[in-house]
């Protein structure tokens, strides 16, 4: 990491963080958009943006079951030093995330405030009587045993709107920083990549990529493994 850099977190007074998939994968999980990340292959002869979409699970249930059981739950992954130094962040009251990712790896990070923009994969429910429901029963059946409903996870799905409480939260978190900090994201998807556009006007804006992102013009960044950067960042 380069001086200026820590020198910007040192500085900063309220840091709020905007990751996605880049930072779970030293954890072992894949990230969207890269090479060997879940869109890069079909499915059953099927786009996986269609598959994580409200239509195939309303049109293909069984089929999106099939596409989340075996791509997108890792529950022996382990959060890794960016989820654990954001969290004491958080947890100090110096900073707060806002996260696309819905692996559940900040709360196991221990971080409790985190702003789930897209849901989470470890609650879920019943899409007929809107019953929670334990993952590992789901796990099990994609039917809810009481009253055979389909269970879904609690995620955002293409076609589907954010919910107002993340938005609210996620604006607010935005607005109170004099620094953010993006990390681990293509930045491709809105409406979370709108949300920098509320920030205050003299804001700083870092990014942390293994690649360039469209955010616009940026104070600093660093190109290259986030994991990397977050090992060496001090303080
Ligand atoms: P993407 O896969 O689009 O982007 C991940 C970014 O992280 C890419 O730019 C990678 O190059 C970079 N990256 C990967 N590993 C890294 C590492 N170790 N260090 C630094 N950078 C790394 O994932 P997201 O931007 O999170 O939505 O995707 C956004 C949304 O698209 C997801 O939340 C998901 C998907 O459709 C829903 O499921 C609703």
């Amino acid at each position: 990491m380069t001086e200026d850099l820590q020198t910007l977190f040192d500085q900063a007074q309220h840091i709020t963080f905007m990751t996605g998939a880049g930072v779970s994968t030293a954890s072992g999980i894949p990230d969207y958009r890269s090479k060997s990340g879940l869109y890069s292959a079909k499915f059953k002869g099927l786009p996986p943006e269609y598959l994580l979409s409200h239509d195939c699970f309303v049109e293909q249930p069984e089929m999106f079951y099939d596409f989340v059981k075996e791509n997108l739950y890792f529950p022996d992954a382990k959060p890794n030093v960016i989820h654990e130094k954001i969290a004491a962040l958080c947890r100090s009251g110096q900073a707060s995330l806002i996260t696309q990712n819905i692996d559940n790896l900040d709360r196991t990070a221990g971080n409790d405030q985190v702003i789930e923009f897209h849901g989470n994969l470890y609650r879920c429910y019943c899409s007929k009587d809107g019953e929670q429901v334990d993952w590992h029963d789901y796990m099990k059946s994609m039917y809810h045993d009481t009253d055979h409903g389909i269970i879904r996870p609690d995620i955002v799905l293409y076609g589907e709107s954010i919910s107002e409480s993340a938005l609210q939260r996620s604006m607010a978190a935005i607005e109170a920083a004099d620094q953010l900090v993006i990390v681990g994201t293509s930045f491709k998807v809105y409406p979370f990549a709108g949300l920098i556009n509320y920030r205050q006007p003299n804001a700083k804006l870092i990014v942390v990529n293994n690649e360039p992102i469209p955010a616009g013009s940026v104070t600093a960044q660093y190109t290259g493994d986030a994991e990397t950067f977050f090992a060496d960042l001090k303080g």
